[in-house]
């Protein structure tokens, strides 16, 4: 099994590009779902999880082809064909392994209506149930049963109606799946309390694209106009504002001066102002966001909400920056109940972190130690290689399918900063 391995206590420097986002990828491939012309995304991250969505895909009869990759680009363009969906099955194998699989099950439903999509279950970062996705399909007019740990969701004779749906609690999935269901309904649906994370902007821009008719976008008030086809488009994937947070706090942690190019300051508010409430200074560019640091950084209070709030996804990795700054930091997680799985291993590089419930409260130290280390998921895990970026001596990274689910070319782009990061294989 692969492992980081970094030599820590070198400054960042230079320009660092950003890839497309994983979790806006995750949402416009299952779209190919919706039209049998070719949908065609530009930008798209080489990483672990779009190959499995690109495997899934083939396996319910989208044909995917990949052009002109050359080893040496960053991102691919990729087109997407379902002249037919051949299948309408999720297996249980793959969306075990990941969770973002539930999102064909409203393209499918839409589409040829009817899908069958294996319940996810737990994961390492919380419970995460389905019910929202499936009670937005109900009341688009689906029929829903469980069984046999599936889901088996049906539209009437004649497709989807339509309706409308107020979510209780946001979610950026079920909101993803009710768009992409509601696009081909034969009625007027309306989605109130939706998540307006920029990915779900992203999602209604290549929707409209493709011919579908979407008001509020951007807001928490969606109307979707059902469309009785859609079409192809050409669509470039937005920059992964996750994977920029993660590199800015890698300027920061190492006293590092970093430009983040293709960033989008627009989509990363809350992010930016955090680092700048630390004592980071960044530089809005032309498309590009400069990260400088100096050393020192202050301690922050902090808590995770939905967009435009800050996000879940970066806790850890600003959890990591705030081990090294001057004071006491308090970090609250309120959307994942377990989301504080790298406290330990933080912990056994040096760490001064207490966890009570939803809280973490992280008291600056001088320093960190290089240890071995390892997390069970992608965030946490990019926060022990930060940790390890700033750390004296050696840090092992263990469990690096993590990393290689949403970080693309970690290595080679930390390197090309001035990191002493290399990936070592066991086998
Ligand atoms: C997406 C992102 C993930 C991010 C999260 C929150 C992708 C592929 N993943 O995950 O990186 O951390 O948004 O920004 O885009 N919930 C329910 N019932 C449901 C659905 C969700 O109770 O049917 C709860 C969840 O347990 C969680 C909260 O709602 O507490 C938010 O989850 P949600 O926004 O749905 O996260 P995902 O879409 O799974």
């Amino acid at each position: 099994m692969d492992r980081i391995i970094i030599r820590g206590g070198k400054p960042l420097s230079g320009k660092l590009p950003v890839s497309g986002a994983k979790n806006a990828a995750l949402t416009l491939l299952p779209c190919a779902l919706l039209t049998d012309e070719p949908v065609t995304l530009r930008n798209l991250p080489r990483l672990a999880d779009v190959d499995s969505f690109g495997h899934l895909l083939n396996q319910l009869g989208v044909s995917t082809m990949i052009e002109g990759a050359r080893p040496e680009d960053f991102g691919r363009v990729m087109t997407l064909r379902a002249g037919r969906v051949t299948s309408t099955v999720a297996p249980y194998d793959i969306v075990r392994k990941m969770r973002a699989s539930i999102l064909v099950l409203g393209p499918l439903l839409a589409r040829a209506g009817e899908a069958t999509v294996s319940l996810p279950g737990g994961c390492a970062i919380g419970n995460r149930p389905i019910d929202l996705h499936l009670k937005a399909l109900e009341a688009f007019g689906a029929i829903i049963e469980i069984t046999a740990g599936y889901v088996k969701a049906s539209a009437p004779d004649g497709g989807l109606p339509g309706g409308n749906y107020s979510f209780p609690v946001v979610s950026v999935g079920a909101t993803e799946n009710a768009l992409m269901a509601a696009v081909l309904a034969n009625g007027i649906s309306r989605l109130e309390n939706a998540a307006r994370e920029p990915e779900i902007v992203d999602l209604c821009r290549l929707l409209v694209a493709m011919g579908a008719e979407i008001e509020g976008i951007g807001t928490d008030t969606l109307i979707v106009h059902g469309k009785p086809r859609l079409h192809g488009a050409t669509y470039a994937v937005m920059p992964d504002r996750i994977e920029a947070g993660s590199y800015a706090c890698a300027a920061a942690i190492t006293g590092g001066d970093l430009e983040l190019v293709g960033a989008s300051a627009e989509d990363m508010h809350a992010i930016l102002a955090g680092l700048r409430e630390a004592g980071v200074h960044i530089e809005e560019k032309r498309g590009s966001i400069r990260v400088a640091a100096d050393g020192r950084l202050k301690p922050l209070t902090l808590s995770t909400a939905p967009f435009p709030a800050f996000p879940t996804d970066m806790q850890a990795q600003f959890m990591a920056m705030l081990t090294l700054a001057d004071g006491a930091s308090v970090l609250t997680e309120t959307i994942f109940e377990n989301r504080y799985m790298h406290v330990p291993e933080l912990a056994r590089m040096g760490a001064d972190i207490t966890v009570n419930g939803r809280t973490a409260v992280v008291r600056g130290v001088a320093g960190l130690t290089g240890a071995p280390v390892m997390a069970t998921d992608l965030r946490a895990s990019m926060s022990l290689v930060l940790a390890g970026l700033a750390a004296q001596g050696e840090t092992q990274v263990n469990r690096v399918y993590h990393l290689d689910r949403g970080y693309e070319r970690l290595e080679e782009k930390l390197q090309a900063v001035g990191a002493d990061i290399e990936r070592a294989s066991d086998g």
